[in-house]
This record gives structure tokens, C-alpha cells and sequence, in this order.
């Protein structure tokens, strides 16, 4: 997958006149940051050249894994979104994604860091569409301000990970109030990220949130304490992103967990979610999916012609 061109062309503008050296040492500060300081409240990111280096490196990768979890979101949900809320917007990924995908008449961006929204507010300024030129970015610190603001569709992508477990129940609180229709909370595809997602998940289910995606319509988690539920992104990578990261290999693939749930009447469809990249040998394809029964492995042969056909093109988070 790759972002939008226009956006593209946005970040290579900004990049022609920033010094790759300064932008290298920002991706290596930033990756290390993040390893190590993550998950405590921490200001990871805040310098004007941090903030362009986040759009080369990581915004690719965030684009597309909202784009993904978007996508099967609104493969199952039909409800007219109109309004959106990208919550932590960094440098307005979410927005893009949205935007790629629904008819939406009003965006609005949410984020502490003076740094990213400048940015991201000029790349959207620099798009034809009129929604993105239009959105409206508020400097709001999650954790210390209420929100004011209420959304159809309320995105929150690698936000709440940065935060301590008291301030992200406190703001998970804050987002679902915010939702009048349908919230969609992305993390990193980690033992980590998942744990955070499951006990998102949880919470909301316990305060009558209607999951749609990824999940089939069980209320209890079938995933064994030990594993991970994600899904996976292959992402395209630029020559500079090839520079800045130091790797030689065309795309990333971006593991990602994420949980969509709205507060509307949902009827869920009997899905079987693909839990893992499924393993193909000659004449046999092994499957683990989540489904309404609980976890199951599966294996489709070739004998199987149809379904051994669609297993083939079946990847690691989609519907089986
Ligand atoms: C990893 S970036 C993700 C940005 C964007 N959502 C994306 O998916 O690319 C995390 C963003 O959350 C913002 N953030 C973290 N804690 C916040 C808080 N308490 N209030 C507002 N924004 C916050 C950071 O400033 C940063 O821009």
C-alpha cells in the first residue's frame, strides 16, 4: 500500500528542504524513544524536523494500517459517516485514511504537539479536497482537557499506548463519549498493543459498545493469554525511507491490533477472521481463525477446489 499522491508529494516538498542527516538522527531518536519510553505520558515527539521525519517513517506505515482496519470496519458497517474525529493525530494520518475511504463532510484533528499539527495541517492544506483543506486542527492535551467535540466516527491510531494505563481508561472514557457513532482504536500489532486493545475491548463491551471489526460476536476474547491477536500491512518504501531506516528491501510490513466498536444496533454477520499468515505447503493451506465457536485450525486442500482458491488469496486479518 501506498499514501495518497498527493500527500506524498506534500512530505517530498517539506523534505527538499530539510538536511538528511538532521532527518536520520530524528528517525533513530524517535525509534528509540519509542522502544524505551513509550507507555509513561512522556512528550516523545516535539521538534518542527521530528515531525517531518515521523511523516517519511512512520506515517506510511500508520496510513495503511488505518486504511486496512478502515476498510474491513466499513465492509461489515453501513451507517453514514458524515464527521470524524482523528484523536492524537500526529501528522493527520487517520484523516487521510478516513478520507480514502468515506464520504465525509467535516474532519477534525485533536493533538498535543505543536510540531505535528503545523505539519500536518500543511499537508492537508496542500490537497485538492476540499474536506482535508477544510479540517480543523485543535492544540488539546487528552489527558488533562475534556473533550468538547462529538464525531460520527472517532479514530484513535498509536496513541494510547504512549499513555500510562490510568490515563488511558480515563481517555478511553473520554473518546467513547465523544463517538456518536462508531470508534476505532489502533495500536501497535504487539503482545503489548494487543493487551491494551483486549482490554479496550472489554470495557467497552461492559459499558454496551457493539464490536463490528476485527472480532466475530463473541463478548469474551478467545486468545489465550500467551498470543497476540494482529493483523499485517505490506507497506511500500520510499528511497528516503530506505535512507533514513538503513534497508535495502522495497516494503515493510506493519503488523497492527486494532478494535472497531459502535453504540448503534450491530448485527454481526457469522465472520471467521484469519488469525495468522496462513502456512501453504503443496496441495494444503492451514488456517487458524477466530470464529463464533472459538479458535480454529483448518486445513483447506486442493481437492477443495473453490475454497482451497480463496485460502490462496486469504492474508493475515481478513475474513475467511
Ligand atoms: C505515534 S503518534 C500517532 C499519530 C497518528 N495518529 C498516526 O497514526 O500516525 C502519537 C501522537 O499522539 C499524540 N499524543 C500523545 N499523547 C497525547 C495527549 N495526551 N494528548 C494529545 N495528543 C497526544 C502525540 O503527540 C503524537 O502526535
Amino acid at each position: 500500500m501506498e499514501l495518497p499522491n498527493e500527500l506524498k508529494i506534500a512530505i517530498e516538498k517539506v523534505m527538499d528542504n530539510t538536511n538528511i542527516k538532521q532527518l536520520k538522527q530524528d528517525s533513530e531518536n524517535i525509534s528509540f524513544r519509542y522502544r524505551n519510553k513509550s507507555g509513561k505520558g512522556n512528550r516523545l515527539l516535539t521538534e518542527n524536523s521530528e515531525a517531518i521525519s515521523y511523516s517519511i517513517v512512520r506515517m506510511p506505515s500508520t496510513y495503511a494500517a488505518i486504511y486496512s482496519a478502515l476498510k474491513n470496519t466499513f465492509e461489515l458497517y453501513n451507517e453514514d459517516i458524515k464527521t470524524m474525529l482523528d484523536i492524537g493525530a500526529g501528522t493527520g494520518a487517520g484523516s487521510w485514511a478516513a478520507n480514502s475511504l468515506l464520504e465525509l463532510k467535516q474532519i477534525t484533528c485533536l493533538e498535543r504537539e505543536d510540531a505535528m499539527i503545523n505539519l500536518g495541517k500543511s499537508f492537508m492544506k496542500a490537497s485538492e479536497d476540499t474536506c482535508l483543506q477544510m479540517a480543523e486542527w485543535k492544540k488539546t492535551d487528552l489527558v488533562s482537557e475534556e473533550l468538547n467535540e462529538k464525531a460520527d466516527l472517532v479514530i484513535c491510531s498509536y496513541v494510547l499506548n504512549e499513555m500510562n494505563s490510568s490515563n488511558r481508561m480515563k481517555t478511553i472514557e473520554k473518546l467513547w463519549n465523544a463517538t456518536k457513532k462508531i470508534l476505532v482504536i489502533i495500536e501497535p500489532g504487539t503482545p503489548v498493543g494487543f493487551k491494551e486493545i483486549r482490554e479496550l475491548r472489554e470495557y467497552l463491551i461492559g459499558i454496551g459498545g457493539k464490536i463490528v471489526a476485527p472480532c466475530p460476536n463473541i463478548d469474551k476474547c478467545p486468545i489465550k493469554e500467551d498470543d497476540w491477536c494482529h493483523s499485517t500491512v505490506r507497506v511500500s518504501r520510499s528511497k528516503i525511507h530506505k535512507l533514513l531506516k538503513d534497508g535495502d528491501v522495497p516494503y515493510e510490513d506493519e503488523k497492527f491490533s486494532y478494535i472497531a466498536i459502535c453504540k448503534d444496533k450491530f448485527e454481526s454477520k457469522n465472520i471467521r477472521r484469519v488469525l495468522r499468515h496462513p502456512h501453504i505447503e503443496s496441495g494444503k493451506i492451514e488456517l487458524k481463525l477466530c470464529t463464533v465457536d472459538g479458535i480454529q485450525e483448518i486445513v483447506v486442500t486442493k481437492k477443495d477446489k473453490e475454497n482451497f482458491k480463496i485460502a490462496r488469496k486469504t492474508k493475515c486479518g481478513e475474513i475467511y
